[in-house]
């Protein structure tokens, strides 16, 4: 017997930049329809956009869009669009974004949201007076374990917090012999470490622990003699590659952050860890499907210390639409999970999923980074004021 097609709520998406994100947004939006099928959602690739011509027709092609182009302009523009997915280098967000919102399209940026305070806020207010949703890729809120923990919090199960202690490490420019250009520094020479997986950890911690009061920061550039490009090119190397800070929330809790593209042998480690009066809780992202717990049940303090638990059964958060217990998931899910929400709320019509970050968090993010930022070069604690 034929397959008679189920009517599907289309979404007709456009996507700026093909490189690493643009794959895995696009990847995300093609596993949708199956993995959500009771959803009846269709996210339809449209357009593609690159600025790099020879490469962004065979990349449309290979991923299924209908069209191609390489001027964001002619794609924010497009009145065929619903949703416009900005996957370019973080100097590209804010206007592409703006104008796209201006065009009355649903908007994705990616993180971080914008590099100066200013483009953020700008981003803000725009998606505030617009008629589209937009949404700020914080996607690590959309691990299980993570929206797991979130839930113990909310429930009282670790009681008050105290402390919280978040890393972002990845190694990328840890050889000093690198050009400028080569280490993974988010937008080199726009933007650096801080913003680029920093902005993950500062998220991390608003979504778990609570609002950040103040900072006290040292952000640092270690190899500033990284003198020439891999063109050939001099350079001015400006771009942050580590960052320690303390904080302060405003419900009284301290923590520690830390984020490096310079530590060697870290290939992609987000982790936290937070103590409150009752429990502990641990995760990290190379070890997605464990949350680490502390659950002091009763008084016997010789019984207290963490424990594995293997977020994977149907129940936890998010897992219920993938594969039985046991059956791990991994980063390339929770950016389904999270494009699979966004999608969800265009679709309804309704208000965005809690969990998910909007343009508001992205430019609370940047201004916690600016405060950082002028907290090491004055050498003062700083608050932070939104
Ligand atoms: N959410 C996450 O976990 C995560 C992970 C990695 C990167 N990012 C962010 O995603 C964004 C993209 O990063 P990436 O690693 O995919 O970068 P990338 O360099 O791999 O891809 C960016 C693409 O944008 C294109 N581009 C640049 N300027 C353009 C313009 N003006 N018009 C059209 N195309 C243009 C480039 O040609 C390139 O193909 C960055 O903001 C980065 O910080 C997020």
């Amino acid at each position: 017997m034929k397959v008679t097609p189920a009517s599907r709520h289309e979404i007709r998406i456009g996507l700026l930049g093909c490189g690493f994100m643009g794959k895995c947004h696009s990847n995300a939006y093609k596993k949708i329809p199956y993995i959500y099928s009771p959803a009846n959602l269709l996210p339809r690739l449209m357009v593609l956009c690159d600025q790099k011509a020879n490469i962004v027709e065979r990349e449309a092609a290979c991923y299924g869009y209908e069209e191609f182009c390489t001027d964001w302009k002619e794609l924010a523009a497009d009145p065929r669009i619903d949703l416009f997915d900005n996957c370019g280098p973080d100097p590209v967000h804010p206007e592409p974004c703006i104008a796209a919102l201006a065009h009355g399209k649903h908007v994705i940026s990616e993180k971080p949201m914008a590099i100066t305070v200013a483009d953020a806020r700008r981003m803000r207010d725009a998606a505030a007076a617009a008629t589209g949703k937009a949404m700020c890729t914080f996607n690590y809120r959309f691990a299980p374990a993570v929206q797991f923990a979130k839930n113990l919090i909310a429930e009282g199960k670790i009681g008050a917090i105290y402390q919280v202690r978040v890393q972002y490490l990845q190694m990328a420019g840890h050889d000093p012999s690198l050009p400028p250009d080569k280490p993974w520094y988010s937008a080199w020479p726009h933007s650096g470490g801080l913003q680029g997986i920093g902005s993950h950890a500062i998220d991390q911690c608003r979504f778990l622990v609570g609002e950040i009061a103040s900072v006290s920061a040292l952000v640092r550039t270690f190899n500033k003699d990284r003198a020439i490009t891999s063109a050939g090119c001099p350079a001015e190397v400006t771009a942050d590659e580590g960052t320690a800070a303390v904080l302060e929330f405003a419900n009284g809790a301290i923590g520690v952050l830390e984020s490096s593209v310079v530590a060697t042998g870290r290939k992609n480690y987000l982790a936290w860890e937070i103590n409150g009066s009752r429990g502990s809780l641990r995760w990290d992202v190379e070890h997605p499907n464990s949350l680490f717990a502390c659950l002091s049940g009763g008084s016997d303090d010789l019984l207290l210390g963490f424990t594995e638990i293997s977020v994977t059964e149907s129940c936890h958060p998010y897992v219920g639409a993938w594969w039985p217990q046991g059956h791990n998931l991994g980063w390339e899910h929770l950016q389904i999970i999270e494009k699979y929400h966004f999608l969800k709320a265009i679709a309804d019509g309704g208000p965005l999923h809690p969990s998910q970050a909007t343009f508001e968090d992205g430019y609370r993010v940047a201004v916690i980074i600016d405060a950082m930022r002028r907290s090491s070069l004055k050498g003062t604690r700083v608050a932070v004021t939104f």
